[in-house]
């Protein structure tokens, strides 16, 4: 009999009941993901070029599959100059070369489908790149076909009353950009081109121009590009951006705020350039689409909102017509977020009030890791353990990024001259990029984290492979991989943690957060967010109580919860004895 740390750590406990096999036939499968972000560029280089291609996807996937996964959602893979890393496209119907053929892709596809692992893609419909030969067109007159497929405005008088000092510093033959509105990634968000004379708009780099939305010619060709891909077989799309389809008609100026940025640009609300309503038309009208082709695709949106009322538009209230997933942000990126209970009582409970499944989210290709930001730099990886426990328990479809089960830390580069990630590179250093959540994923202790065996990576290997990294860790029981899977098995198997309501028990602990998942045999998950013991408060679970997983093996051996304590930071799920 292995030890029973191994057996929870192994899942061996769990066995799929028959109320669990009934839900897993009735609900869509998306409701209850596990959905796993690979950065194609980091994941796996199966030919040795130092990047991550489509061929080293596939070679993992018995791990994404031991893992748990439902799906991974792949950042984008299409052709691209890759100013952007791929978020600047330039076909939306093809692979980039440097990750492979559409046959690698078909291939993926269909091993991944072997292996019970759906594909979603990543749609880019905000803008495409400036090497889209959509824009080429678009920018070479102002009378060609596509003329309108993107924002063109003439620009104003530099001498116009009202024109600020910022617009000034886009002067071009005496025109300037036609409002205050600025790149996310710094600068004006207009760029002047000569052969048109005149601006186009780009919300993110001056590669990346916005397509013009209010043309139905550019809705049809982009659900076109979707539809490609829909009928290979993916099942579904990661909206990238998606707030920022469409701009304010009359271009009004975005409102100030106190401050710059850290491109030294002042600080703005974007009032006028994001968050239209004509969006939930579009998105309305793209469901319906995709709720056309069967097996249940689905729509996930890149969400950030201001707070949960906000979120819920996005599932098009009431009506449900609109996003399947609208990621919440607010949980693992809100501006407060910090690792307390009284933070993740609020947010979370917050979370169960939006018409559809939620689906929570600590980690992501544009944030530094969620182990640092929520880490103290000596108690990471157990506060790690707490931060999975949440994610995986909690009543939400669940994203994770590659890396996050490994514990895989933020590697920010020390020098500019390091810096591939554009943003990086214009805002050192009090910007110093994203290229530190993007550095290659760590298989082995072996040279190069068993990447690629191309000593040259495109960003560097963590030195701290040596220990954090997928071999290692599955071998150690107490490893947070381990508890990894140990709680997406229990989440798939377990009738209460896939479907049951969620109610917090103790209101008031500053550091204990405990709470229920209803079912006929409920789930109770009580965490410890601070680095003391914690004794548990005496009739939060009555009765005789079995372990279903914990962090410290010692807590499985209680039978009731009364009088028991909780080591630091650890984490323990029960249900009733029988
Ligand atoms: C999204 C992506 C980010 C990209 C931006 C522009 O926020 O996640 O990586 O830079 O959109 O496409």
């Amino acid at each position: 009999m292995p030890s029973l740390a191994r057996r929870l750590a192994l899942g061996f406990a769990l066995s799929l009941s028959a109320v669990a096999a009934a839900h897993a036939a009735a609900a869509p499968w998306w409701k209850h993901a596990v959905i796993y972000e690979i950065y194609p560029r980091s994941f796996g280089d199966s030919n040795g070029d130092g990047v991550g291609d489509l061929r080293g996807i596939t070679q993992h996937l018995d791990y994404l599959q031991k893992l748990g996964v439902d799906a991974i959602w792949i950042a984008p893979m299409y052709p691209s100059p890759q100013v952007d890393f791929g978020y600047d496209i330039s076909n939306y119907e093809a692979v980039d070369p440097q990750y492979g053929s559409l046959a690698d892709f078909d291939a993926l596809l269909r091993e991944a489908g072997k292996h019970h692992i759906r594909v979603i893609l990543d749609m880019v419909l905000n803008h495409t790149s400036d090497k889209h030969a959509w824009f080429v067109e678009s920018a070479s007159s102002r009378d060609n076909p596509k003329a309108d497929w993107y924002v063109w405005n003439d620009g104003i008088d530099a001498n116009a009353p009202g024109v600020t000092p910022f617009q000034k510093r886009f002067e071009h033959d005496g025109k300037v950009p036609p409002n205050n509105w600025e790149s996310v990634f710094g600068g004006s968000a207009w760029e002047w081109v000569p052969a048109r004379r005149q601006f186009y708009y780009h919300r993110f780099y001056r590669q990346q121009p916005d397509l013009n939305w209010r043309n139905p010619a550019v809705e049809q060709a982009m659900f076109g590009a979707m539809r490609f891909w829909l009928d290979r077989g993916v099942a579904g799309f990661r909206l990238d951006a998606i707030s920022t389809l469409f701009e304010d008609p009359r271009l009004r100026n975005d409102p100030e705020l106190p401050g710059t940025n850290a491109q030294g640009d002042p600080n703005l609300q974007s009032k006028y350039s994001d968050n239209l309503p004509e969006v939930h038309d579009v998105i309305r009208r793209m469901r319906a689409m995709v709720d056309k082709y069967p097996g249940h695709r689905v729509l996930i949106g890149e969400t950030y909102t201001r707070d949960i009322a906000d979120l819920d538009k996005w599932y098009g209230g009431a009506r449900r017509d609109e996003l399947q997933l609208p990621m919440n942000m607010l949980v693992g990126f809100g501006s407060h977020a910090r690792f307390d209970a009284g933070w993740f009582r609020k947010t979370l409970e917050d979370s169960q009030t939006v018409p559809g499944q939620p689906l929570i989210v600590f980690d992501n290709h544009d944030n530094p890791r969620s182990i640092d930001r929520f880490g103290d730099g000596r108690h990471d990886v157990q506060r790690a353990k707490a931060i999975a426990t949440l994610l995986l328990t909690s009543r939400a479809a669940a994203l994770t990024y590659y890396g996050a089960p490994l514990g895989m830390t933020t590697a920010t580069p020390t020098r500019k001259e390091d810096v591939r990630d554009p943003i990086g590179i214009t805002g050192w250093p009090k910007e110093k990029g994203r290229d530190g959540e993007r550095t290659p994923m760590q298989w082995t202790p072996g040279p190069q984290a068993g990447f690629s065996s191309n000593p040259r990576t495109w960003l560097p290997v963590n030195p701290n492979h040596a220990t954090v990294n997928v071999q290692t860790e599955l071998a150690e029981p107490g490893s947070l991989l381990n508890w990894y899977r140990t709680l997406i098995a229990l989440r798939r198997t377990n009738p209460a943690l896939r479907d049951g309501a969620m109610s917090f028990l103790d209101r008031t602990d500053p550091d204990v957060l405990v709470y229920r998942r209803e079912a006929a045999a409920p789930v109770t998950v009580l965490v410890n967010f601070s680095g003391e013991p914690q004794r548990i408060k005496a009739g939060i679970v009555q009765g005789a109580v079995h372990t279903l997983a914990a962090t410290d093996p010692a807590l499985a051996k209680a039978t009731t919860l009364d009088g028991a304590t909780l080591p630091p930071y650890a984490a323990w799920i029960v249900t009733p004895a029988r």
